[in-house]
């Protein structure tokens, strides 16, 4: 079904309802088809076939609402993904640790690796005092952040750890192995924290000199995006830097905010004009 087709369609529309209002996940931020790539995969799980059904399956049903919630969220991540944009971050925090105390926001963090990402290089440069650096990582799905406080992931087919740790000059420093499993050592765990945090609905924790948003723009809406690009706008120091995911781009009218510091890398520089201090 084409996206016009989707929101006027009130099985749809009644079922986003649903899932908006008693499964408090804010559908009204995402893409409608998205949605609909999401939903009718539980849909042919479960062999339904109609919008109907499927919410008066879900009405009762907590295992089928865990599932789609789970379902709804999408927490790809790795360690330093994108390998290019990490080089370029490692300069960014080293200049800005070269200042003194310094503030990351992990947002959007999904399992923590992009968190641990930044705490690992803090050790790894000798151009940066770890002591200096304090990471924030948050997301909207309370079971991810049990996940990422703990530290431990495995490798897999799909999912190899010890190439995604490439970039570290001796990542054996920062890992404890047991067999395909790694957990990130206490040094690197002190210098970060994590807590619930939803991008859309609520403001800033705090304010960061560098703030990392990468990929959760691709599934979202455009109003939910400029929502988002306000927070993160309103996050940053001024001068602070702003990371978001290689693929993605900010709104039009967001962009007199953020000047490039490396436009193919997706990094910017919050540029609050004297207009706007
Ligand atoms: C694909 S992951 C990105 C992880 C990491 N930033 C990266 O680039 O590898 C997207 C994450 O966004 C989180 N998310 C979705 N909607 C959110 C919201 N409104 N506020 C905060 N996090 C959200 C999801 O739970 C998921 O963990």
């Amino acid at each position: 079904m084409g996206h016009s087709e989707l929101s006027s369609n009130e099985g749809f529309t009644d079922l986003l309802e649903l899932i908006e209002e008693s499964l408090s996940f804010a559908t009204s931020s995402y893409n409608n088809a998205y949605l609909d790539r999401r939903i009718s995969a539980r849909m042919r799980r479960c062999r339904i076939d109609d919008y109907e059904s499927y919410e008066a399956l879900l009405r009762d049903d907590t295992d089928e609402q865990n599932a789609l919630l789970d379902s709804l969220s999408v927490n790809v991540t790795s360690f330093f993904r994108n390998p290019k944009v990490w080089e370029s971050l490692r300069d960014v925090l080293a200049e800005l640790t070269a200042s003194g105390h310094t503030r990351v926001w992990s947002a959007a963090c999904s399992d923590g690796r992009e968190a641990y990402s930044l705490a690992m290089l803090a050790h790894d440069d000798d151009r940066i005092d770890p002591a200096n650096v304090e990471i924030l990582g948050t997301d909207i799905k309370p079971k991810i952040l049990r996940a990422a406080r703990h530290g431990e992931y495995r490798s897999s087919e799909t999912n190899d750890l010890t190439e995604q740790l490439s970039p570290l000059d001796d990542y054996e420093r920062y890992i404890e192995r047991d067999g395909k499993k790694v957990q990130v050592t206490d040094e690197v765990r002190e210098l970060v924290s994590f807590r619930n945090h939803d991008l859309v609905q609520e403001t800033p924790p705090q304010t960061f000199d560098l703030v990392l948003c990468r990929n959760l723009f691709i599934y979202i809406n455009s109003d939910a995006k400029r929502a988002i690009f306000e927070t993160l706008g309103s996050a940053l120091v001024p001068d602070g830097f702003l990371t978001i995911g290689m693929t993605e781009t900010i709104p039009p009218s967001c962009r007199e905010r953020f000047e490039p510091v490396e436009k193919r890398l997706r990094i910017y520089r919050n540029d609050v004009g004297e207009s706007n201090s």
